[in-house]
């Protein structure tokens, strides 16, 4: 599906070689001159990257009570006084669910080659079960696989972004190992009716944040935060479980005929050490990773939670009296199955962090565990929401980090973007600068150190629902209207960006232009006619 006419990427004049995971070099205070100014640098072959852009249901489908769907733990939680901001919620939301037109409308002026976007579960299987199937619900979703693959855009389909049903909440949810068969007789539901046509699957999106924020913080659905030292591991464990139990049924009965890829969206930010001369604070840099990303991806793609985590956390809950660790551990057969649970790894990003040691006495919290506070440079630029710093260097630093670490997996980025608040400004410029920086270091990463990244989805096609800031916070290329019962999405400026990047796979060298690819609109758009894409543009090709 790649047009891989455009052999160039821009590069910055320092970077001369790979970079190497762990070397926590103080190179973030690159100026803009010199990332802007420097001299470009022709690399060939430029390998294909598929572009997107993604979305959640509860974050866009409004239709909260449509056709007989089901009440999720979202429902709920926005739906209880003072969880969400301004007492927002998704009842009507972007209203995705009346407009797969509209919204295929836009990402056609998108060019996107991908989209990603998450079925509602309570939607199709209105209490969580198989014992009753919503047709009306799956309409919708033929519907948009349909009208998607009709513009030639791979749907990519997230099964669990984070909206369970209420019905199987109010028998423990994620707490409930029953959930994890649940979970399974869903996945093979969606995989039976849409897998012939959808290729690209996403299990469970970022797990870290369905155990952490949902049962240890409690400030996301299903908002429990009593427990925090024990029930998060336990809603992660049983998250794990049920990725790999899908993962699974894909691979014994469905993958010989539909051929897809499924994986796991796994999230995290990257970590520096604060003084990267310390070696306690190199340390507290290493743990926030293990505890972040290592905590999903060490027992998917290595085997087991990482030695960090299990020793740790054991050390910490015998020290305080317990007879066993926090963390439930697996059996050997159960450490065997998830291995290897993977086509691909999904990933989410968007920001770093400085780290340095933190002793929290035994209280018995993650956040104990863990032993680290973090900090930011306050050189970084800001965005809409408190904990996202424009730290583009902290993209390819991951990205080498997953490389190294999990052995060298092609990576998908499933997301990555930047939000603002305040009053609405289509001249969204802090967007474009930061799509510009966090591309150029996945390509850096992709080009130059050789990290197979096949993969770039920007966050979000629209504002929405930003969980429980509301739509206060907004993460679109889009605006949504919502004061017009029309609901229209209106382009920012960044989409012209995003879309020229889309259309140029990277950045053109400009010594070598002019680039057709650079023209605005349909004469411009050339991404499909370089006869080096060998007429193969068509959705199934894009990572095989
Ligand atoms: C989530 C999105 C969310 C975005 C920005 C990710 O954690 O998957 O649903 O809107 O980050 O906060």
């Amino acid at each position: 599906m790649f047009c891989v006419n455009h052999h160039t990427t821009r590069t910055v004049s320092h970077v001369t070689g790979p970079l190497s995971p762990h070397s926590y070099q103080n190179d973030w205070d690159i100026t803009e001159e010199e990332e802007g100014g420097s001299p470009t640098t022709a690399i060939k072959n430029q390998r294909a990257v598929s572009w997107g852009t993604a979305t959640a249901a509860y974050q866009i489908e409004g239709g909260w009570r449509a056709d007989g769907k089901g009440l999720s733990i979202w429902d709920k939680f926005a739906h209880t006084p003072l969880k969400v901001f301004e007492d927002d919620n998704g009842d009507i939301a972007c209203d995705s669910y009346n407009k797969i037109d509209e919204d295929v409308a836009v990402l056609k002026q998108l060019r996107v080659n991908h989209y990603r976007f998450s079925i509602s579960w309570t939607r199709v299987l209105p209490d969580g079960t198989t014992n009753y199937i919503n047709e009306a619900g799956f309409s919708y979703y033929d519907r948009l696989v349909n009208a998607l693959l009709a513009e030639n855009i791979q749907p990519h389909i997230t099964l669990y972004h984070w909206d369970l049903p209420q019905a199987l909440q109010n028998v423990g949810g994620w707490e409930n190992e029953t959930t994890v068969e649940r979970f399974k007789d869903y996945a093979d539901l969606v995989f039976s009716r849409l897998g012939d046509r959808v290729k690209l699957w996403i299990t469970i999106n970022e797990p870290y944040n369905v155990a952490m924020v949902g049962h240890g913080y409690g400030v996301a659905a299903p908002g429990i935060s009593f427990r925090p030292g024990t029930l998060p591991y336990i809603v992660g464990h049983n998250l794990i479980k049920a990725h790999a139990e899908a993962w699974h049924l894909y691979n014994d009965k469905y993958r010989a005929k539909q051929n897809g890829m499924v994986s796991i969206t796994i999230n995290s930010d990257w970590s520096e050490p604060r003084n990267p001369y310390k070696q306690e604070d190199i340390d507290a840099a290493r743990r926030v990773i293990q505890f972040y990303i290592g905590w999903f991806a060490h027992p998917i793609f290595n085997g087991d939670y990482s030695e960090t985590m299990k020793t740790i956390i054991r050390e910490r809950s015998l020290a305080a009296g317990l007879s066993k660790s926090r963390l439930p551990e697996f059996t050997p057969e159960e450490i065997k199955r998830i291995k290897g649970t993977y086509d691909y790894f999904g990933f989410n990003h968007y920001t770093t962090v400085l780290a340095y040691p933190l002793n929290y006495g035994n209280l018995q919290h993650y956040d104990g565990d863990r032993g680290a506070g973090t900090v930011v440079d306050r050189t970084w630029l800001d965005s809409g929401s408190g904990w996202l710093k424009v730290t583009p260097f902290g993209l390819r630093r991951i990205l080498n980090f997953i490389k190294k670490e999990y052995g060298n997996p092609t990576i998908i980025i499933t997301e990555n973007g930047v939000s603002e608040r305040g009053p609405i400004d289509l001249k969204d410029y802090h967007r474009s600068y930061f799509y510009e920086k966090y591309i150029n270091q996945v390509l850096k990463a992709h080009l130059l150190d050789n990290v197979d990244v096949r993969g770039y989805t920007a966050w979000s096609l629209m504002d929405n629902l930003e969980w429980a800031t509301g739509f206060a916070e907004r993460f679109g290329l889009f605006y949504v209207n919502r004061s017009d019962p029309n609901v229209p999405r209106v382009a920012k400026e960044s989409v012209s960006l995003y879309s020229t990047i889309i259309n140029c796979n990277g950045f053109p060298d400009p010594a070598s232009g002019p680039h057709d690819c650079l023209k605005p609109g349909p004469e411009g758009n050339q991404r499909c006619s370089d006869s080096s894409s060998g007429g193969k543009n068509k959705p199934d090709t894009m990572i095989n």
